[in-house]
């Protein structure tokens, strides 16, 4: 079972990914958050960072596009071959309505035409491999039929399903029974994300879908940082894990410190990881008060590594 972390914007970005691969384990992909384009130009230059080749030593991601139009792809992808990537992925499930309804991510699953556009224009010239990231569609998940003769025109390298609609955003559940029902007509690789936050849920997919051998894991990762290790079957003694955590939470810390200039915004993101991490920890609700709490590095530091002490 290959398995590939999820991008998830303000979290996964490359200071968790140099951490995580550095202590936790590799992955056998990871992908940047998104890069969100409008008319060829980059909407937050500093998501750019994100694919910097000096910011990912441990592992490359896949650089991931937000935008529907191929002035704009076109740029990204001269970013992406500056930068030596191979491969790119494409949003189409972003279900925030401020780009949803700016036709881009889940905005495109309404608008096949448009997505048939985007693809041939991007096939026309593109030196990448070109995967998709979507969801079923933005309102039903009927919608997704329309979808796949479209994808399934182009050679695209693998598609990421998240069975959610857009109208869900996060909520409900994810479709796995839609999945097995839609991914044997796509002609492609198709990989399965949303809600895997064990390794049960992992045997039920597979018993729906016995050809799965590829899976994305997202805030399952953030709050079982050994989730990976588990569904590969690797045995870690508590005292192994505790060490790994530690390099692993001094590792963020390090490079937040070239990141942010103040304690103010490292405590914000860092608060914003806790609310998911704290779940696989015995004493994560009380490590994440103190995490609220803390004011600066220092109050911070001690909360966590003395929190991750208390666990042996
Ligand atoms: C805070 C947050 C940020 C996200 N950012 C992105 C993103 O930048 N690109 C993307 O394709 N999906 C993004 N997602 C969706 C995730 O990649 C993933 O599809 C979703 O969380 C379901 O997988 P999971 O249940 O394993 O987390 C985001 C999700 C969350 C909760």
């Amino acid at each position: 079972m290959q398995i590939y972390l999820a991008p998830l914007q303000g979290l996964t970005d490359w200071i968790f990914r140099e951490s995580f691969t550095e202590h936790l384990g590799q992955f056998d992909k990871t992908f940047t958050p998104f890069v969100r384009m409008q008319h060829g130009e980059f909407y937050r230059p500093s998501q750019c960072n994100d694919l910097l080749p000096t910011n990912n030593t441990f592992q490359q991601p896949v650089p991931q596009f937000l935008g529907n139009d191929a002035e704009s792809f076109k740029r990204f992808e001269e970013l992406c071959l500056e930068h030596d990537y191979k491969e790119a992925n494409i949003n189409m499930g972003c279900p925030y309505p401020m780009v949803s309804g700016k036709k881009m991510g889940a905005g495109l699953l309404s608008e096949p035409k448009m997505i048939a556009e985007l693809l041939k224009n991007i096939f026309t010239n593109t030196q990448l491999k070109i995967s998709v990231k979507c969801r079923l569609g933005l309102e039903s998940a009927t919608e997704f039929e329309q979808i796949i003769p479209i994808l399934n025109t182009f050679p695209l390298e693998e598609i990421i399903l998240h069975p959610r609609k857009a109208k869900q955003q996060y909520k409900g559940e994810a479709d796995r029974t839609a999945f097995a029902k839609y991914a044997p007509l796509l002609k492609h690789s198709v990989c399965y994300n949303g809600d895997i936050l064990n390794s049960t849920d992992l045997e039920e997919l597979v018993s729906l879908y016995p050809a799965l051998n590829k899976i994305m894991i997202g805030r399952g990762i953030l709050e079982k940082p050994f989730l990976m290790s588990e569904i590969r079957g690797e045995k870690l003694e508590k005292e192994e894990k505790i060490k790994r955590l530690r390099s692993f939470h001094s590792s963020l810390i390090e490079h937040c410190k070239k990141k942010y200039s103040g304690d103010l915004h490292f405590l914000k993101r860092m608060e914003e990881l806790w609310e998911y991490h704290c779940v696989g920890f015995e004493n994560g609700r009380k490590i994440y008060k103190q995490v609220k709490k803390s004011k600066t590095l220092a109050q911070y530091e001690i909360a966590v590594f003395q929190g991750i002490n208390d666990l042996l």
